[in-house]
């Protein structure tokens, strides 16, 4: 059985064949997934599959760091008031994104410092999203030096020198998904010296379709062919795999 740790299964994307798509996501073995939040404009569809699949899709709630902009300040106010309203399992998805624009760094990285501060306050893990922002992610965390916190490090395609040095500053777990099927992956050299019990696995999808369906729209039932490929990287049986994600992610969010 297998945990899709990184699922937008709320998004419009599966609106049209939900219920086929949830039947797929079973008949690949996933006993459960956890919804990342992304802003306040995607809050209430999240809770809305939440509630709609107890015991089976487990809420996030965080601020994207694509989506700080003008209003970042309202947005996270929303996170901080709406954070104990029920049991979520993680602040995120939250980080540092300086692909898709520089213009808003310094709130970017102030979003996420506090985000990190009320999650190790509550005791909750965090979803980090990291983009080509690897150098300002490692100032965060020395700033943040001394708070203790946990949280996986999603869509993780960084070298085994930079795994192991994060390591060094909070409960880390890494989320390999669809990237990890592509030719040539750097993930793929990485995964092969990292240890299993530091892996989760993930889809992002709608987003980051692994191969061979990379191209059109992915579905969690894909999240076997990410541990299908772990396993062979690994030169490991799927089921052992499946058991130790599964594992670490249900320790990681709680579950
Ligand atoms: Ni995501």
């Amino acid at each position: 059985m297998l945990i899709d740790t990184h699922c937008h299964l709320y998004d419009e994307a599966f609106r049209s064949d939900f219920e086929e798509v949830l039947s797929r996501a079973r008949d690949a073995g996933m006993e459960a997934c956890i919804l990342p939040g992304i802003d306040r404009s995607c809050h209430d569809d999240l809770l809305a599959v939440a509630d709609a699949l107890p015991g089976f899709a487990f809420p996030c709630i965080g601020l994207h760091p694509t989506s700080v902009g003008e209003d970042w300040q309202e947005e996270l106010d929303f996170v901080r008031n709406h954070v104990n309203d029920r049991k979520f399992h993680a602040i995120g998805e939250i980080g540092l994104d300086e692909y898709w624009s520089k213009d808003f760094v310094e709130q970017q990285i102030r979003v996420l410092e506090e985000q990190i501060a009320l999650a190790a306050s509550l005791d909750l893990p965090v979803i980090i999203h990291l983009r080509e922002a690897t150098g300002d992610f490692f100032r965060v965390l020395e700033d943040l030096r001394g708070v203790a916190f946990r949280g996986v490090m999603h869509a993780w395609s960084g070298s085994y020198e930079t795994y192991r040095r994060l390591l060094g500053y909070a409960d880390f777990k890494f989320g390999i998904g669809g990237v990890v099927t592509y030719k040539n992956a750097g993930v793929a050299v990485a995964l092969e010296k990292m240890s299993l019990d530091d892996v989760v696995v993930e889809t992002d999808c709608p987003w980051l379709t692994p191969v061979p369906f990379r191209g059109r729209r992915n579905e969690p039932a894909y999240v076997r062919l990410v541990a299908e490929k772990i396993a062979q990287i690994k030169g490991l049986p799927l089921a052992e795999v499946a058991a130790a994600t599964t594992a670490n992610a249900r320790r990681l969010f709680q579950l």
